[in-house]
């Protein structure tokens, strides 16, 4: 799923200014979700949620502190004290802690390692459920993406989606990722890394990787980008 850097606003695409709207986007990792996010947002002419990244931030704030993994009040004690949020007037919206922006810090490597162990902590996933659904009272016209959206922190979302993609394709799509950036990593590894990840996403007991039954699947392994991005803008256009 090759992807394109710009993607322009269509004036007929534009869900109307005085429409509040919530449009959910699930899955696992490397689906593109945050990419056509950012696109279908654009599109809309909405305002976007990357969850993933407040959850590598707090991942970040515990590395960068030293708190011990299995200290969950310590853990939550200080993501609290940090008052993520995100600067609305970046494109995309850096996500900032202190005040400080976090956005480069929460792709590292270290990050990714332990981010999903960090996402299983109950009462850290109850703080960001309350932060995400204040974000959507200020920013009511909304496309969030991450993996417990349309089950449990938008239930009612306006419309709801769930990417999928055969594991190998995403791993694929991830180590040409970092090739970008300039990290080299297998994608028999990065197949290993994606599947481990897949498996505590889904396993744990707070808000899940699960597809919500009423949302709209699509399997983005032989898709292009575009053809992604075009299905999600049409299927939102039809729904309003
Ligand atoms: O989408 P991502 O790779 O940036 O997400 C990073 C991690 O955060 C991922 O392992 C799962 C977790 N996450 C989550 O548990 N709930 C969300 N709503 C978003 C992400």
């Amino acid at each position: 799923m090759p992807q394109t850097a710009q993607v322009a606003t269509r004036i007929g695409d534009v869900i109307p200014k005085d429409q509040p709207i919530i449009v959910v986007i699930d899955g696992p990792a490397g689906t593109g979700k945050s990419t056509v996010a950012h696109a279908v947002a654009k599109r809309l002419g909405l305002d976007v949620l990357d969850t993933g990244a407040m959850y590598r931030a707090a991942t970040a704030i515990v590395i960068d502190h030293d708190i011990d993994l299995d200290d969950t009040d310590a853990i939550v004690a200080k993501v609290a004290d940090a008052d993520l949020h995100f600067d609305w007037n970046r494109d995309p919206p850096a996500i900032l802690a202190w005040l400080k922006p976090l956005n480069e810090r929460i792709r590292s490597e270290d990050v990714s390692a332990i981010v999903s162990r960090i996402s299983a902590i109950g009462p850290l996933r109850a703080h960001m459920v309350r932060k995400q659904r204040l974000i959507a009272q200020q920013h009511p016209r909304l496309v969030s993406e991450g993996r417990d959206q349309g089950s449990v922190v938008f239930p009612n979302a306006t419309v709801k989606f769930y990417l999928d993609a055969d594991p190998n394709v995403r791993a694929q799509r991830r180590v040409d990722q970092l090739a970008g950036a300039g990290v080299v990593v297998s994608a028999e590894d990065m197949l290993q890394r994606i599947l481990e990840r897949d498996h505590l996403d889904s396993t744990r007991s707070d808000g899940p990787l699960v597809c919500p039954d009423d949302a709209t699947i699509l399997d983005t392994t032989e898709m292009e980008f575009d053809g992604v991005v075009e299905t999600l803008v049409r299927l939102v256009n039809a729904h309003v």
